[in-house]
């Protein structure tokens, strides 16, 4: 079948030209990962023409890796190769007329694959018709052969491979959490400092996905900073270094830097290296090094510096309860950070609805402990956001209806990320992510509940998550006056809010407007 018959002149093939690049974005591009995406056809023309078609294509700064398989047999190996293919085009009817549907369910059911996304292309609709295709199989796009011209093509692999990144981020953020929160308990069960020290290193690289990656290096110091600190565990070229002193142990940089950074703590990320020191309660200071870790991405490295800064507290380790609440505490507050640095808005933002939340939930008469939980898991509400778009969640105007449609996904992404830990205050988060856009009238979102079916986790978390929101500016809007903001909680009284709550809410408004100044933007 000729793909191009019904092509449209305007529709010519699109060329990035090569020399357009700098050699600044030419240098970072080389160093990032390509784009993996499979082409799928028994027909060579096929394959050719896809490869003209994307030649010099790159999507968020990476460029394409295009592979190659003509038949069924060929992909399921290739599947076994190569474990982080982006996007599949995959061609329907090959040795068999649905070839390409029993790959489709091969790659989602079997290999319970759910994040490569897949493009079907089909020069034989009739053979599957997409509306019966799209509700059946778990496919991203369904194109027929000629409709599918260069800017059409361009068009599809562009929203794949950006839906392909954010769920990768999802996932990435979802194991940096589990792991975090794992290694902390370990970390903290363990009374012997070696041991410890040992397990920062092991937890670190595995939190970061270093543990492929053969030009790790890293090592973990520790002592009294009047006299010196000393290598408490190392690997690559420091696993044979324990013992040894950090002037006569570590290069001449990192000394410096810890020489600069003694007194007060800090951290600096060089080229491929990350130094931090941190002091500890009791007056240990440690010094945490990686090298080799050029590539780290902007939520690695926040998953890095919270890591390393709980392991400083964790070394004092006294009492085993209290530090546990405490360090799950400020990974909490500095994961919702990581979201709300996203959208432009102050860290403040967390922490106003967290006491808010403790405020109201406390004038209501909830007991102490499910009061503090709801403050310690408050911060995490939009946690989900991180699957939006940034251009969408920074948008300085009203958004369209698909736009809203898309950041409607925060509330279940962020119950999907939080509710796989069993601790109860990721389970608070949880609900708290899942409830805080639903109304009392049922027109809320995701679900529609109503009244006493939404938790009263989500009934508070709604009222200080819009007073929060009311009385800031945020990108698409100004602030209201405190006068406006009190009119629309008495209308929305019974309609988005539950009236109980509002009426606590209002009198003692006072209290929350008192929040807004003690952490102000
Ligand atoms: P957000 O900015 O934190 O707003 C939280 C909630 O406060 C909103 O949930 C809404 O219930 C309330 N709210 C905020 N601003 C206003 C307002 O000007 N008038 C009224 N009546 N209520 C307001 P909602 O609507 O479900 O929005 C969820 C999130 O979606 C917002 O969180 C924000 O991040 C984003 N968003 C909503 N509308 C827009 C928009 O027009 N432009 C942009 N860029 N983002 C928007
Ligand atoms: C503490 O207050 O005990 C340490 C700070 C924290 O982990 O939140
Ligand atoms: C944000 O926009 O990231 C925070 C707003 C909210 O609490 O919904
Ligand atoms: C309470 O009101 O103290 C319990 C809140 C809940 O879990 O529903
Ligand atoms: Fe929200
Ligand atoms: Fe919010």
């Amino acid at each position: 079948m000729d793909v191009k018959s019904n092509e449209n002149p305007d529709d010519e093939l699109v060329f990035v030209e090569e020399d357009s690049i700098s050699e600044d974005a030419a240098a970072a591009f080389e160093k990032k990962a390509l784009w993996k995406i499979l082409i799928v056809d028994d027909e060579e023309d096929v394959h050719e023409i896809t490869r003209i078609t994307l030649k010099g294509y790159s999507f968020d700064n990476r460029g394409v890796q295009l592979l190659s398989a003509y038949s069924g047999d060929e992909v399921k190996e290739m599947l076994k190769k190569e474990h982080d293919i982006a996007l599949i085009l995959l061609d329907v009817v090959m040795e068999k007329d649905d070839t390409g549907l029993d790959l489709v369910e091969h790659i989602r059911k079997d290999l319970k694959n759910s994040t490569v996304r897949i493009v079907l292309r089909t020069g034989q609709p009739g053979k599957a018709p997409e509306q019966e295709v799209i509700t059946k199989y778990d496919i991203n796009d369904y194109k027929t052969k000629p409709e599918f011209t260069a800017q059409k093509l361009y068009t599809s692999v562009t929203a794949c491979l950006r839906a392909y990144n954010n769920l990768k981020t999802i996932e990435r953020n979802n194991q940096g959490l589990q792991s975090i929160i794992r290694s902390t308990a370990i970390i903290f069960k363990n009374q012997s400092f070696s041991r410890f020290a040992s397990q920062v290193l092991i937890h670190l690289i595995e939190l970061l996905r270093l543990d492929s990656n053969a030009d790790i290096s890293s090592a973990y110091l520790v002592g009294m900073p009047k006299n010196s600190i000393f290598i408490m565990s190392g690997t690559g070229r420091y696993a044979d270094k324990i013992g040894m002193e950090l002037g006569n142990s570590m290069p001449r940089n990192v000394v410096d830097y810890y020489l600069k950074f003694q007194k007060n703590g800090g951290e600096t990320f060089l080229a491929d290296e990350y130094i931090g020191v941190f002091k500890t309660r009791e007056g240990f200071s440690s010094l945490l090094y990686l090298s080799g870790c050029a590539d780290l991405r902007r939520t690695e490295r926040h998953l890095l510096r919270i890591y390393a800064n709980n392991i400083a507290i964790g070394f004092d380790n006294i009492s085993l309860a209290r530090e546990i609440i405490n360090t799950q505490k400020e990974v909490i507050l500095t994961l919702g950070e990581i979201v709300e640095t996203r959208s432009q808005e102050t860290a403040n933002h967390v922490t106003r609805v967290a006491e808010a939340c403790y405020l109201l939930a406390n004038k209501y008469g909830m007991d102490e402990n499910t009061t503090e939980m709801l403050r310690l898991a408050s911060p995490m509400h939009d946690v989900g956001k991180i699957g939006v778009p940034e251009a969408i969640l920074n948008k300085p105007g009203r958004l369209t209806d698909v736009e809203f449609e898309i950041i409607k996904h925060h509330a279940e992404t962020g119950y999907e990320i939080l509710r796989k830990s069993n601790r109860p205050i990721m389970q608070t988060a949880a609900i708290v992510a899942l409830q805080h856009h639903e109304r009392w009238d049922g027109m809320g979102y995701p679900q529609g509940l109503s009244g006493e079916n939404i938790h009263i986790f989500g009934r508070i978390a709604a009222i200080a998550d819009v007073f929060d929101a009311l009385s800031h500016k945020r990108c698409y809007k100004e602030a209201w006056s405190i006068e406006k903001i009190i009119d629309y909680y008495k209308s929305e009284s019974g309609n988005h809010f539950d009236a109980n709550l509002v009426t606590l809410f209002l009198m003692h408004v006072d209290e929350f407007v008192s929040i807004n100044k003690i952490f102000p933007d």
